[in-house]
């Protein structure tokens, strides 16, 4: 499904990085781990920030864009193909986990935090934004599916060994291409891995 979203110049999220991590890019650190990066526009942006950028999702045609879109901006990134459902980071070796609308089941995406916190260093930083469970009545984007839309509370036991910075659940307009635009409930959370 993923690829087939994907074929074509266009893309389908923009080129343009999500604006909750445009805001807060400053509090991260490399290496920096994208997860669910699909066309490459958050990693491309924290490339460009001299960062050092791995990018990991499913979709091979995604990556493809991505690394296209990074050599069009003049920056590197790199890029792994998996399934999030196996995968499974080196442990304590990224100084930043982003994570941008990846709406995995939640037991995959269970799994997948409590290994993405292992894979930070002490004191790394963990930045997530999602579509929240209130976002199932929208049609504004995101999966029309409970179990993968998430619950502020649910992220924060997700990530035991990292203190909140900011962990909040609101609505925001979303203006990141076709797929999510307009009013959204969303879960906004950062958290630095205790030391
Ligand atoms: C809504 S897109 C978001 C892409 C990107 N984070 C952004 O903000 O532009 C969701 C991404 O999750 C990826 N994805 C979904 N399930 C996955 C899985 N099980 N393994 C790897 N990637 C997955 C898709 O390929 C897609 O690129």
């Amino acid at each position: 499904m993923w690829d087939q979203r994907y074929q074509g110049d266009e893309f389908a999220y923009g080129t343009e990085p999500n604006s909750f991590l445009q805001q807060n890019a400053g509090l991260l650190a490399g290496p920096v781990l994208c997860l669910a990066e699909g066309e490459g526009r958050n990693a491309v942006f924290l490339a460009s920030l001299g960062l050092d950028v791995l990018g990991v999702d499913g979709s091979a045609v995604g990556l493809a864009k991505a690394r296209k879109l990074a050599a069009a901006k003049g920056v590197v990134i790199r890029t792994e193909v998996a399934d999030l459902a196996t995968y499974a980071p080196p442990e304590n070796f990224f100084g930043s986990v982003v994570s941008i609308w990846a709406h995995l089941p939640g037991r995959l995406r269970q799994r997948l935090h409590r290994l993405a916190e292992h894979s930070l260093r002490p004191g790394g930083i963990v930045l997530l934004e999602a579509y929240a469970k209130a976002q199932f009545a929208r049609t504004t984007g995101g999966p029309g599916d409970l179990d993968r839309l998430m619950a502020r509370e649910e992220i924060e036991q997700e990530f035991p060994q990292c203190e909140p910075i900011l962990s909040r659940e609101i609505e925001r307009e979303v203006v990141e291409g076709k797929y999510h635009t307009g009013l959204a409930s969303v879960v906004q959370f950062i958290a630095k891995k205790k030391t």
